[in-house]
């Protein structure tokens, strides 16, 4: 029995935990408000690049363990079915939040676009940590204890590899 895959996936939330902290920062000292939102436009921008590279590289990487656990869990209900849709949730939110922030600058003076933002944004947010809440006190701890140590070590190898590989800045929505 291993858990280093879960460790591993564990230090990764660690880090995005830290990004949405970080943003959740900026949104409190900006609020709703219109000037203040578009200033902050490239500080915002700048942390959602780095939030988007992080979640596409750790979703890639549980999609590893997923597939893995199709050998212990139905693909199709339970655990993995709900997991998947989440994380296709938190994509489409992280897109359309995208969408709404790059927006900002042209608004200039609509008090709705910074609000729908800022509403996008902390939806966002909810959702990421609603979702790694889940896979860090039910997940996790079941995978660490059914895991068999050579399918630990070998997915902990190819998550590392995911990590190391450039990403696609071009490919991200
Ligand atoms: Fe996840």
């Amino acid at each position: 029995m291993g858990a280093q895959t879960v460790e591993y996936l564990l230090r990764d939330h660690g880090r995005l935990e830290r990004l949405l902290a970080e943003l959740d920062g900026v949104l409190d000292q900006v609020r709703a408000e219109t000037d203040a939102f578009v200033s902050h436009t490239r500080e915002i921008s700048g942390i959602l690049d780095r939030l988007n590279n992080e979640l596409d590289a750790h979703v890639e990487k549980e999609e590893l363990l997923f597939a893995a656990l199709e050998s212990f869990f139905p693909r199709d209900s339970g655990p993995l079915m709900v997991l998947r849709r989440e994380h296709a949730d938190i994509f489409l939110t992280f897109s359309r939040m995208r969408k709404a922030g790059g927006a900002l600058p042209a608004t200039n003076g609509n008090e709705g676009a910074p609000a729908r933002f800022e509403s996008y944004v902390r939806g966002a947010l909810q959702l990421m940590r609603d979702h790694m809440y889940k896979e860090d006190r039910v997940l996790f701890p079941m995978i660490a204890r059914l895991i068999p140590a050579d399918l630990d070590a070998e997915l902990l190898g190819r998550m590392r590899a995911v990590t190391a590989r450039p990403l696609d800045a071009a490919a991200l929505p």
